[in-house]
């Protein structure tokens, strides 16, 4: 009844991103610096926290905006309980084609093929190195690559589809893109280099770290010949590439100097009920609060047809364009990304 609301760009709103949890077993440098998120870093208590009914409600009525995907996040989503356990809730939702969780994948071991019998279909896994010294200083923790393969293991031992994220950072990991390629060139996933980006407040972002696309694709082709391929989809955040003498493919998530904001059709979810139009919102609408003084369907429809339809964001255009900068942005572990 109320499919394809559109937002000020004509944006339709398709993709709800949903934080489960804003805790992770990673510090990751450009994500939760450990300076940051030390011992006394307030995370949120249980009890504000989506319950799985309060998150399923909402997602039933998101499904009737024409919302098809679901991609569950955290911090490390991983973390939160019975995860199988709102995963095969959401799969029973009628309008929902594509369910997704964004992984630093250590928990995967353990969970894969619980995840995989819930209704899970494909995890996006991050790895920054895939060399151990390289590695122990971006995950912030000292931890190896090998927790992170073996979980990517277990993923492919359960059936689900496989992609590896990997942040890149001047001065961090540009040394890694080559072997990174090299790797999953040779085990045939789809790996995406993702431009580091100014998130939340605390990650120091400059823009002379950035590697832009053009550099990793110039890198790469240089050794591995890349063909550009089609978008899988409309508003697919990452550019396609394959290999010219292999079927394995490639991925470059642009936002800094490729902005793709123009087909942006996603929405976020945080742990805690708040409702985001942009991964660089500095303030979120607060839906818990609506649905926990019971207020009904109909009135949390009119809200968010309200907050769809006067959405302007576009940031990532306004970066380029070096508009002002925003004075306080929500945080990747509170929104995941
Ligand atoms: P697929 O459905 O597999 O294509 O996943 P995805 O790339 O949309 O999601 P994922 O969680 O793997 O995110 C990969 C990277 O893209 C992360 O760094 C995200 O922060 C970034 N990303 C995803 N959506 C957006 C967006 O709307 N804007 C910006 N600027 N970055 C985004
Ligand atoms: N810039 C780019 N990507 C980031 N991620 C986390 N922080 C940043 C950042 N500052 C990535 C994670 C994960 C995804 C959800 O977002 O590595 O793959
Ligand atoms: Fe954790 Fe992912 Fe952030 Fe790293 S990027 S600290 S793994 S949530
Ligand atoms: Fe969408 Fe904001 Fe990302 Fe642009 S910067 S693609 S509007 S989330």
């Amino acid at each position: 009844m109320n499919k394809y609301v559109l937002d000020q760009y004509d944006r339709p709103m398709k993709d709800l991103r949903i934080s489960v949890i804003d805790q992770c077993n990673f510090r990751c440098t450009y994500c939760m610096p450990a300076e940051i998120f030390g011992e006394d870093y307030r995370f949120m208590h249980q009890d504000e926290l989506l319950s799985f009914d309060e998150i399923i409600r909402l997602v039933e009525v998101f499904a009737q905006f024409g919302v098809e995907k679901i991609r569950i996040t955290g911090g490390e989503p991983l973390m939160r309980k019975n995860l199988d356990e709102l995963i095969y809730r959401l799969n029973q939702i009628e309008g929902i084609k594509d369910i997704a969780v964004t992984t630093n994948a250590v928990f995967l071991v353990k969970q894969a093929k619980k995840l995989k019998a819930a209704g899970l279909q494909r995890v996006n896994i991050s790895l920054d190195a895939i060399e151990d010294e390289v590695f122990k200083i971006t995950n912030g923790r000292g931890v190896k690559t090998k927790p992170v393969l073996k979980g990517i293991e277990a993923a492919r031992e359960a059936g689900l589809e496989i992609k590896i994220n990997m942040v890149v950072k001047q001065g961090m990991n540009e040394s890694q893109i080559l072997p990174m390629a090299r790797y999953f060139k040779n085990t045939g996933d789809t790996l995406r280099f993702i431009e580091f980006m100014d998130v939340g407040n605390h990650n120091g972002w400059n823009m002379s770290e950035v590697v832009s696309k053009k550099k990793i694709i110039d890198d790469i082709h240089e050794e591995m010949p890349l063909i550009p391929l089609d978008a899988n989809y409309y508003g697919e955040v990452a550019s396609r590439y394959r290999y010219e003498d292999s079927d394995a493919e490639i991925g470059v998530i642009s936002s800094v100097t490729d902005a793709f904001c123009s087909s942006c059709t996603r929405i976020r979810l945080s742990a805690d009920g708040q409702l985001f139009t942009c991964l660089f919102a500095s303030k979120g609408y607060d839906i818990r609060e609506m649905i926990r003084s019971g207020k009904t369907d109909q009135e949390i429809t009119s809200r968010l047809i309200k907050i769809w339809t006067g959405r302007d964001d576009q940031y990532s255009v306004e970066r380029a364009q070096k508009k002002p900068q925003r004075d306080k942005k929500i945080e990747m572990s509170y929104i995941g990304g």
